[in-house]
């Protein structure tokens, strides 16, 4: 069982981070081997909508994401971690997600070539607000909940924090404690 952790967050040590460290200790701790990715580590663009992976299933854009395209295609399950900016999530993350287009085709099913490694891939995510209302990151739930059912992923769940301050996430035992209960949850 392979679990890959995206971290969407440009404050690597920040909240989303420590969150995603605790969901990869659990999936850890049930048996998985696991792997972060720092997506603002790595040169991502936004996808320029030129259809060719359409029929390719390869994006043309010469960056870092066919790499992270490959390690999505091997991982068991994703586990996704992102702050919310402006009622939204990072352009970090919005760029890598629009980027998932290359391994759909033209009908936005997975390539048929992908669909064996896509069909029922397990994904969970982490979202963190400033607002003390965790629900204010909504609209991320809704996108990464939505490509779920679209393409039948299997959707393990969600941990929703508040948190303003680097690291002030840490004093939050409760969501330390969802989180890494989420990440034994998609391992298993
Ligand atoms: C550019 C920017 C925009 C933000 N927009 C919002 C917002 O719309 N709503 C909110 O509740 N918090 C907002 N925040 C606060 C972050 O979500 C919060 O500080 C979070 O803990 C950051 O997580 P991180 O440590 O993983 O980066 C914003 C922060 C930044 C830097």
């Amino acid at each position: 069982m392979k679990v890959l952790g995206i971290m969407g967050s440009p404050r690597v040590g920040g909240n989303s981070d420590i969150l995603l460290d605790e969901a990869l200790t659990g999936a850890k701790d049930a048996g998985a081997d696991v792997e972060k990715i720092i997506l603002n580590k790595l040169k991502i663009s936004g996808c320029h909508d030129c259809k060719k992976c359409n029929e390719t299933g390869i994006c043309v854009l010469k960056d870092d994401m066919p790499e992270i395209h490959k390690k999505i295609l091997e991982a068991d399950a994703i586990i996704h971690s992102c702050p919310v900016y402006f009622w939204s999530m990072t352009a970090q993350m919005k760029a890598y997600l629009d980027r998932w287009t290359a391994i759909f085709d033209a009908e936005w099913r997975w390539q048929k070539a992908y669909y064996p490694k896509m069909k029922g891939k397990r994904i969970g995510l982490i979202t963190v607000c400033g607002d003390p209302n965790p629900h204010t990151a909504d609209p991320i739930v809704h996108s990464f909940k939505s490509t779920a059912d679209m393409t039948k992923l299997n959707w393990i769940g969600v941990v929703m924090a508040s948190a303003t301050d680097k690291g002030e996430i840490s004093k939050d035992e409760n969501a330390k404690k969802q989180a890494f209960e989420l990440g034994r949850k998609v391992a298993n």
